[in-house]
């Protein structure tokens, strides 16, 4: 079996592209040209796979349609993941166009090259619950209805629809994930929960003071990525297309996590902790909580680590990694920092 995959460099990238290469697939994946190398995710996988070429990867944008429809011409994958995005929420206020164009034109181009192929290639649409905006505290299901708040959410929904539209018209085997915030070591420093549990680590060996965060209230059902990915794999197993939501089924707020990652260390939060409106957003998403029961029903799927199992990984791999710090900081090979990161 062969695997397309965008968006490879990102956090759910490398859980897939895992996933799938220890279950015999071969992957192949997208990565943007960049000054400085952006492969530390899947470094590990490159020296594992990439010499018996299990492993392949290739420079492509999503917004590069021609060099998207020759790689789909010449692998002919049997199913393609488009992960790819600009997926901060934050971000996508600061630079709507470029969010929304690589959401909705890459989608698209992506659709219909699976439309044209003499292959059939099964295709899966990164959906996500910020396209329900979480305006009160429903629990939210696959008929639950979309109202997107950012331009992130707005793109997402564009790509949602179409992937629908091509499903439906053409016959194609296209599903969409609307997956809920997921989480793991390997998520982006500027998310909250990475953000919360690198100043952790980074506090606890007193390489840094103080971390500023936004709003404390809002809610989300936060899992891990790692149990994400294998819904993924077993939608495009399943005997029909379709729509289906991955969550917990639990939702928390940020201060909780705050609460529960400072615990972790017998830290008080409070001591830390303080809030800015630099990381208010124009529009704020309130409250997400999902249902899964449909992908625990049909596919069999369930998440395997809980909302303090999460939290505990990723605290002690956050504490491993500010340890690593504190002895490059003792050389004087870095230097410690007020707060980091210091961007969303
Ligand atoms: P991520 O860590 O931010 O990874 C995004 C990936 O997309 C990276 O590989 C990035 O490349 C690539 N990318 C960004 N812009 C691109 C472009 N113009 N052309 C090609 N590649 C581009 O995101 P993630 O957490 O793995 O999420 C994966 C997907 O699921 C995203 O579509 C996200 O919106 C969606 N999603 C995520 C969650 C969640 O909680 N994690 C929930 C629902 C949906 P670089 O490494 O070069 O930046
Ligand atoms: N990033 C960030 N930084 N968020 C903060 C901060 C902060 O300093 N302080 C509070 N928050 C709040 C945000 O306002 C939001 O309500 C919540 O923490 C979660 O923010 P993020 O971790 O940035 O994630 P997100 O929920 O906006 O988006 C993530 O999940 C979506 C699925 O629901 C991303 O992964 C999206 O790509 C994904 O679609």
């Amino acid at each position: 079996m062969k695997a397309f995959i965008t968006g490879i460099t990102g956090q759910d990238g490398y859980y897939l592209s895992k996933h799938l290469l220890e279950s015999g697939f071969e992957v192949h994946g997208t990565i943007r040209r960049s000054s400085s190398f952006n492969t530390s995710r899947i470094d590990g996988l490159i020296a594992e796979f990439g010499k018996s070429d299990q492993l392949k990867l290739y420079y492509s944008d999503l917004l590069d349609s021609s060099s998207l429809n020759n790689l789909i011409n010449n692998i002919e994958p049997d199913q393609i993941y488009n992960l790819a995005a600009q997926s901060h929420v934050a971000v996508s206020f600061k630079n709507p166009l470029y969010t929304t164009q690589t959401s909705t034109v890459g989608p698209l181009t992506l659709l219909e090259a699976v439309k044209n192929s003499k292959k059939e290639i099964k295709y899966y649409q990164a959906s996500s619950s910020e396209m329900y905006g979480g305006i009160d505290s429903s629990v939210l299901s696959e008929t639950s209805v979309f109202n997107p708040k950012s331009p992130y959410a707005v793109g997402k929904v564009f790509a949602h629809e179409m992937t629908k539209v091509y499903r439906e018209s053409y016959d194609l085997f296209c599903v969409n994930g609307i997956l809920f915030n997921h989480e793991s070591p390997a998520r982006g420093e500027t998310f909250v929960t990475r953000k919360i549990t690198r100043a952790v680590g980074r506090i606890f060996h007193g390489i840094q003071k103080n971390l500023t965060l936004g709003n404390l209230e809002a809610k989300r059902d936060w899992g891990f990525a790692g149990d994400y990915v294998k819904g993924m794999k077993l939608m495009l197993e399943h005997d029909h297309p379709d729509d289906w939501v991955l969550a917990t089924g639990e939702t928390h707020t940020v201060q909780e996590f705050v609460e529960a990652a400072f615990g972790e260390v017998g830290l008080n939060w409070k001591d830390h902790v303080l809030t800015s409106d630099k990381y208010h957003r124009p529009n704020e998403v309130e409250h997400l909580l999902g249902d899964p029961s449909k992908a625990k029903k049909l596919l069999k799927w369930k998440p395997e680590l809980d909302f303090k199992g999460l939290v505990k990984v990723m605290v002690e791999s956050d504490i491993e990694l500010a340890e690593q710090e504190s002895v490059l900081i003792s050389k004087k090979l870095m230097k410690p920092t007020w707060e980091y990161p210091i961007t969303d």
